[in-house]
């Protein structure tokens, strides 16, 4: 098939979102789709972001339109890019190494989480020099040094610190699926999948999932002893602000601070040396009780007025939604779950077809509203979006 067959046929991350369901494990399903608590905070994302009504200009024709975006000095063919997400190898294996590759091909940042399925050795041999590293802090400096030190080498250009997951949330779904990690080896995870071909045979050829990246700091490469050790570290809740000033003299390219929801945090961001920060509430799956990521994003943007850069992820499905975030102040924006639904759904071509999607609807709504370029997006009418 080719990229226009597939989006003939396949025209919306809904889509693949409906595939990947049928192809997946049931836990694995859960862990990709859900949210925690009674997921109101997905829910507030997807009905926040619906309430942005932009007025289209009339009679203005249309030109090429001009997608292309600069961030740290670094050309990106487009204004969205892949966000970290963690297990990625369980949501569907080697699913990070097909990512990467799309990032590289569509030239579009791709960002490995540190709770990923692979190092940072091999995910930058393939994204090169639109790699960037996720890192949830480690309790041993040693290890978060060490961690940057091997993305450095690896080629990644920039650091993203996730600050939202002082602990991990409740995510009621996942625990009713089953989900432990590591995986507990049970009838039902065996049903599950048996039920799932595709995944089981993929799952043979490229390994089981493992968090290869954190392996060398734990006595033993077993998934069990791995867990309690990450664990131990209070994986991304050991850091408070003072701790930034350290990464900001180790880490010598850009770097993004990601889940901030709040202005006076975004201040404290700026004054903390930081390059930008990611507006996001963690797509939902961290604080039920949080904002909808696209109701702080016009404040946040006002009051940091230029001096960093605002990137925004959460809840992002359509082109449609790139653009209003780039309308309400974002220079740049993260999808995470609909590159996983597109590399479940179709495998390799999967990534690719997912920026296809997005790129497509996006193209289709500048020329709807009149609006050839995206640095133009800003001067908009936006009507009844009540924060
Ligand atoms: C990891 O960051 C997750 O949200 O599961």
């Amino acid at each position: 098939m080719t990229p226009e067959q597939r989006i003939e046929h396949y025209p919306a991350i809904e889509d693949l979102r409906q595939i990947a369901k049928r192809r997946m494990p049931h836990f694995a399903w859960e862990y990709l789709d859900s949210g925690t608590g009674l997921e109101k905070a997905v829910q507030r994302n997807r009905d926040a972001l619906d309430k942005v009504m932009i007025t289209p200009k009339g009679l203005k024709g249309f030109d090429k339109i001009k997608l292309n975006t600069s961030l740290f000095g670094n050309e990106y063919d487009l204004p969205f890019g892949i966000s970290p997400v963690g297990m990625t190898g369980l949501m569907w294996p080697g699913a990070e190494l097909m990512l990467a590759e799309t990032a590289r091909k569509k030239n579009i940042p791709y960002c490995l989480s540190t709770v990923g399925c692979e190092t940072p050795e091999s995910v930058g041999k393939i994204a090169q020099k639109n790699a960037w590293f996720q890192l949830y802090t480690f309790a041993d400096w040693k290890i978060n040094e060490d961690l940057l030190k091997r993305a450095a080498d690896s080629g990644f250009s920039t650091l993203v610190i996730t600050v939202d997951v002082p602990i991990p949330s409740m995510r009621e779904r996942q625990r009713r699926a089953g989900l432990r990690v590591p995986p507990k080896i049970t009838p039902q995870f065996l049903m599950e999948v048996a039920k799932r071909p595709a995944w089981a045979l993929a799952t043979l050829k490229h390994g089981k999932p493992a968090f290869r990246m954190l392996q060398k700091y734990a006595s033993s490469e077993d998934m069990r002893e791995l867990t309690k050790f990450i664990a131990s570290q209070r994986i991304g809740g050991a850091y408070m602000w003072k701790d930034l000033i350290r990464f900001r003299e180790i880490w010598k390219g850009p770097i993004v601070i990601k889940g901030l929801l709040d202005v006076a945090d975004a201040k404290q961001a700026i004054e903390h040396g930081m390059d930008a920060i990611v507006v996001s509430n963690h797509g939902g799956r961290q604080f039920d009780g949080a904002p909808a990521s696209i109701s702080v994003l016009p404040e946040i943007a006002d009051a940091v007025n230029g001096k960093v850069k605002i990137l925004f992820d959460s809840g992002v499905r359509t082109g449609l939604d790139v653009l209003r975030a780039l309308a309400l102040g974002a220079d740049y924006v993260f999808a995470g779950r609909p590159f996983l639904y597109g590399a479940a759904a179709m495998g390799q071509v999967g990534g690719d077809h997912v920026v296809d999607i997005l790129k497509a609807d996006l193209e289709n709504n500048m020329i709807q509203l009149g609006v050839n370029d995206i640095a133009d997006l800003r001067n908009l009418k936006i009507l009844d979006f009540d924060q």
